[in-house]
């Protein structure tokens, strides 16, 4: 467990499509930074709410370590996070808190062009890259099919082209990545967007009063932007 602290510290992206959102978002909440955005540290000011910029990655397991109280990561990222830790023998630590509205996305199976898609069985014995080797496992385990997973932490639209994979499992927002790839989305493996992850155990009551203020600033803020 985490030494008490009387401070808040929330881990977010440092840069990439969440990390300007996630900024934002708590923003109008009423927090402010003294630090610039091109420092990692930025010291609350308004509030003791401080931030860590980070991989987006490393979020769900700064959390874990008890290093950051809260963070705002993509539920992909989240639940693959819990899928590895699961399957090495850890129990569940951290959990969705809440849904914020942003960076919609889906982790979806992609396949060339020029296949013509007639269900998950067409991937049985195919090679798949990912960099969600847990949550495609599951997906694949849920279809009844046996594949093989390509493991990759990144360009892994350029798999097929290079004969690495059949096939790819990643994030597709606009679909542009895929198209500029010759591939097309096949299947949906799960919706995600942005959220607030925290620890499933409870704060000490410093932490818990300043984690539930926020709660609250952050279902006005969020309602405000509907
Ligand atoms: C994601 C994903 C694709 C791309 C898809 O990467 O891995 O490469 O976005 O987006 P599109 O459908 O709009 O083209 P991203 O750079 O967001 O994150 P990452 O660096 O953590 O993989
Ligand atoms: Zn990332
Ligand atoms: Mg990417």
């Amino acid at each position: 467990t985490a030494p008490a602290r009387d401070r808040l510290r929330i881990a977010i992206q440092k840069s990439g499509r969440l990390a300007d959102p996630a900024r934002s978002l708590l923003a109008s909440c009423g927090l402010s930074w003294r630090e610039s955005r091109d420092r990692l540290f930025c010291f609350g000011e308004t509030l003791p709410v401080d931030l860590l910029l980070v991989r987006d990655d490393d979020i769900p397991g700064l959390i874990a370590d008890g290093v950051c109280d809260l963070g705002v990561v993509g539920r992909n990222v989240l639940t693959e996070t819990g899928l590895a830790r699961g399957a090495s023998g850890g129990a569940p630590v951290f959990r969705e808190w809440r849904s914020l509205g942003f960076g919609q996305c889906r982790l979806a199976v992609a396949v060339p062009d020029s296949w013509q898609w007639t269900g998950a069985e067409q991937l049985s014995g195919k090679r798949i890259a990912t960099s969600y080797p847990g949550l495609l496992r599951q997906w694949l385990e849920a279809q009844g099919v046996d594949a093989e997973i390509v493991l990759l932490s990144g360009s892994v639209e350029i798999a097929p082209r290079l004969g690495q994979a059949d096939a790819i499992c990643d994030l597709v927002s606009s679909g542009a990545t895929l198209a500029a790839n010759q591939l097309k989305p096949v299947e949906t493996i799960l919706e995600s967007e942005a959220v607030l992850a925290g620890p499933i155990a409870e704060f000490d009551p410093v932490r818990a009063g300043l984690a539930e203020l926020l709660m609250r600033r952050l279902e006005g803020a969020l309602r405000v932007r509907k």
